[in-house]
């Protein structure tokens, strides 16, 4: 198949582009380097800059079998204080793109979402038909995606799958995660114990849970990349997907912290300071869903494999 990967730059997209290669797909990957990194982009992908949002640089490309579509901004800080950046990257942009690609014959579209679109969530584990109700112009956006994908399936034209992303971690050599800037836990940590940073700040140790810090779901990126390829088949059979990508279980912030010191061997600062505004105190994913469209098993997302194949990562970067 010829596959347009975008976002291919960045954490999971270069992964997932990579997977798709070592199967034997065409990958033209598009990423306009605004916070990923060109060394990223496999080899074996032909790479084009540019703005995935730009309707006659899409159109040039040519027709496609299927969009893996992972191109945004990414920080739900960042959003609350510039939405219109969110709304016009993550939602114009990806219009554009579909327009673009529905005009050159594309037939299925994997979209990245988030579970941001559920916002804070009260009973565990979440399953795909809670509520929908974004806390941050981040998780907005990608609500707005996918309601708008909803309505272009209905038309016949187009096939699509939005995938929630509980937290993607993990890495490989090849592809760490290594954000601009980095928000998540796992990869600061491992500078906290490499000493590229001094100490751990956790947001917040008075929240409803066990030990006071908040819980989240992680998901290794290979697991991820593996159901994105599950999900441009399962397109074959359906018009439609939504599913919850995560392990199903969840970790207290004090529990990943320790589990890097385990891990790593290296004995580190941990300061715990106030809540985050907009961080539910638990989001952990039911599976059940994508293990039975896509038969997927997410096998690499035990932490301590997750935090072991992110520490060699992160040595190489
Ligand atoms: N990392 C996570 O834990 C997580 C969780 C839930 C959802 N997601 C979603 O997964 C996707 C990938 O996340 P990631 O962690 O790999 O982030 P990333 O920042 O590493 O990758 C995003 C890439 O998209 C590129 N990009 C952004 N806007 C673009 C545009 N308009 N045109 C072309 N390229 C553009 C960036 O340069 C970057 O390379 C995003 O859509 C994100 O919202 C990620």
């Amino acid at each position: 198949m010829r596959v347009l990967v975008t976002g291919a730059a960045g954490f999971i997209g270069s992964t997932t582009a990579e997977l798709l290669l070592s199967k034997g797909h065409d990958v033209v990957a598009i990423d306009n380097l605004v916070s990923g990194r060109i060394e990223n982009v496999p080899t074996g992908a032909t790479f084009v800059e540019g703005d995935c949002g730009d309707f006659e640089l899409v159109r040039s490309l040519g027709s496609f079998d299927a969009c893996v579509h992972f191109a945004a901004r990414i920080e739900p800080g960042e959003s609350m204080k510039y939405p219109e950046v969110f709304f016009s990257n993550n939602v114009a942009s990806t219009f554009r793109l579909l327009d673009a690609l529905i005009k050159s014959g594309v037939g299925r579209f994997v979209f990245s979402s988030s579970c941001a679109v559920y916002g804070n969530q009260v009973e565990m584990p979440i399953d795909e038909s809670r509520s929908i109700q974004p806390h941050s112009p981040y998780g907005q956006s990608k609500r707005m995606v996918e309601e708008g994908l909803n309505w272009l399936v209905s038309t016949g034209r187009l096939r699509a799958a939005s995938m929630r992303y509980f937290n993607a971690a993990g890495g490989t050599v090849a592809h760490p995660e290594n954000h601009r800037p980095e928000i998540h836990l796992i990869p600061i940590a491992l500078d906290v114990a490499d000493g590229r940073r001094d100490y751990l700040e956790i947001y917040g140790d008075d929240y409803p849970t066990p030990d006071g810090t908040c819980i989240r779901d992680y998901i290794h990126v290979c697991d991820l990349a593996e159901a994105h390829v599950l999900a441009i088949t399962a397109l074959e059979d359906h018009a439609e997907l939504i599913l919850n990508l995560g392990s199903g279980v969840g970790y207290s912030n004090r529990e990943v912290a320790e589990t890097v010191k385990r891990v790593t061997g290296r004995e580190f600062e941990i300061r715990y300071t106030g809540r985050r505004p907009g961080d539910p105190a638990a989001a952990v994913a039911s599976n059940g869903r994508a293990r039975e469209m896509l038969g997927w098993r997410p096998e690499r997302s035990d932490l301590e494999v997750i935090i072991a194949d992110a520490w060699t990562a992160h040595q190489s970067i």
